[in-house]
């Protein structure tokens, strides 16, 4: 019998160690922290989804993507057999496929990226924004409710990811976006945004949702998608394409390092205060003109070609509609209450970033084949 102290043959103790060690791990998988990452083969998703997988193997990770044009399995090769990871295809959208997941799993957490991200693509296609950004948000926010309701919220986390843009647009060099600025946006992606970030506060204070947002400035860095400026533009530098600035360059956008970011999340999610909000962002404003230039003068050296070949590709476009001007993060409040501060300096980003996207060529490649010619040829012609 097992557990028999009265025979201690070899094999029985082996027999005995061996449940005590499956017991254990079945303990181990059902405290496991179970944590919900949406969007999670997106850009910035695939580096939440990394860190975590990596730095918390007591956690299961589930990582929860329809795999639109701009989700790609191959940014997460690295971690896709990890034992405490977990990848669905679905859709956020899709209300039922919602709640029998939640019910399934009985996540301990969420954290909620899926999104459509892209400006340009909001302008021409809004209807996308509103079903992914507002009414996915709210299937996530109601699955989490009810399945939460039942166990109760203690140790729950809801974690909304969201973005600068929500605040609008800034004009004097002098002010800076502050938790406490007022909602403003003035594309359909902020305006969706701005929507969803509402929902996920009022079913804090209506239903004491545990919840949190962080709201980043511009994100770059590696398995950024090409339809974006720098990664767009470090492509287009490879092929000796016409590089796109729109209006007269002067636009002015804040960026942080992705792997940054995904640290913030981190820090958030494990040390934010309930019902808060975060401004994530690294103080580092760049006009449009002025970091294309940086990016053809980095290009160059990396290529071994002479420097101003690329600067030639420059060419100005028609400006986007409703184009706004300035965003800038005062990132004060996570630094000084959280203790997260940005790892790297903005020029060894933007090295690790070329560096990144030469190293894989064969992953550009893949990915602007297909629909993203059609995508490009309509958008810029
Ligand atoms: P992304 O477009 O690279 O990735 C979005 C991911 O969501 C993709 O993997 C896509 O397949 C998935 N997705 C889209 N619709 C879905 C749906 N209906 N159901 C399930 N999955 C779906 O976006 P990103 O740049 O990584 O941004 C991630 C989040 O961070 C977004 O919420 C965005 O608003 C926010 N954000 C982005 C930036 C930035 O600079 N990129 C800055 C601040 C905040
Ligand atoms: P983008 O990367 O689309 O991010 P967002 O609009 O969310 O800030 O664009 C960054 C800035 O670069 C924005 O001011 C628009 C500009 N831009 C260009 O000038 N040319 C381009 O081809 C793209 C994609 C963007």
């Amino acid at each position: 019998m097992l557990g028999d102290g009265k025979k201690k043959s070899l094999s029985n103790f082996s027999i005995n160690l061996s449940y005590k060690n499956i017991l254990h791990i079945i303990q181990q998988k059902t405290s496991m922290k179970k944590i919900l990452i949406t969007g999670g083969a997106g850009f910035i998703g695939s580096h939440v989804v990394r860190l975590f997988v990596t730095k918390y193997p007591d956690y299961h990770i589930f990582n929860l993507d329809k795999l639109t044009y701009a989700g790609n399995l191959a940014n997460l090769t690295d971690i896709e057999n990890a034992p405490n990871y977990t990848f669905v295809r679905g859709d956020i959208v899709d209300a039922d496929f919602i709640n029998e997941l939640f019910e399934t799993h009985q996540f301990d957490g969420v954290i909620h990226l899926a999104a459509e991200s892209h400006v340009d693509r909001s302008i021409t296609e809004p209807m996308a924004f509103v079903m992914t950004n507002v009414v996915g948000t709210c299937n996530l926010l109601n699955a989490a409710k009810n399945t939460w309701k039942a166990s109760g919220y203690e140790g729950k986390r809801f974690y909304h990811v969201s973005t600068d843009e929500v605040y609008g647009e800034l004009h004097n060099p002098e002010d800076f976006f502050l938790e406490t600025t007022p909602y403003d946006p003035r594309s359909p992606y902020s305006a969706s945004k701005a929507s969803s970030d509402h929902f996920v506060r009022a079913y804090g204070n209506t239903y004491k949702l545990p919840i949190v947002i962080t709201n980043c400035s511009n994100n770059y860095g590696p398995n950024h998608f090409p339809e974006k400026l720098l990664p767009l533009m470090i492509n287009n530098i490879l092929h000796s394409k016409p590089l796109p600035v729109y209006g007269k360059g002067e636009n002015v956008r804040d960026w942080l390092f992705v792997v940054d970011h995904a640290r913030a999340i981190d820090t958030v999610y494990h040390t934010g205060k309930e019902g808060e909000t975060y401004n994530i962002g690294g103080f580092n404003e760049w006009k449009n003109i002025d970091i294309v230039r940086l990016v053809c003068k980095t290009m160059d050296s990396k290529l071994g070609r002479p420097e101003g070949t690329s600067e030639q590709l420059i060419t100005y476009v028609t400006d986007r509609a409703g184009h706004d001007l300035r965003y800038a993060i005062d990132a004060t409040k996570i630094m000084n209450e959280l203790g997260w501060k940005p790892s790297l300096q903005f020029e060894e980003g933007l090295e690790k970033t070329v560096d990144w996207f030469l190293n894989n060529q064969e992953w550009l490649d893949n990915i602007t084949s297909g629909n993203y010619k059609e995508y490009y040829d309509k958008m810029y012609s």
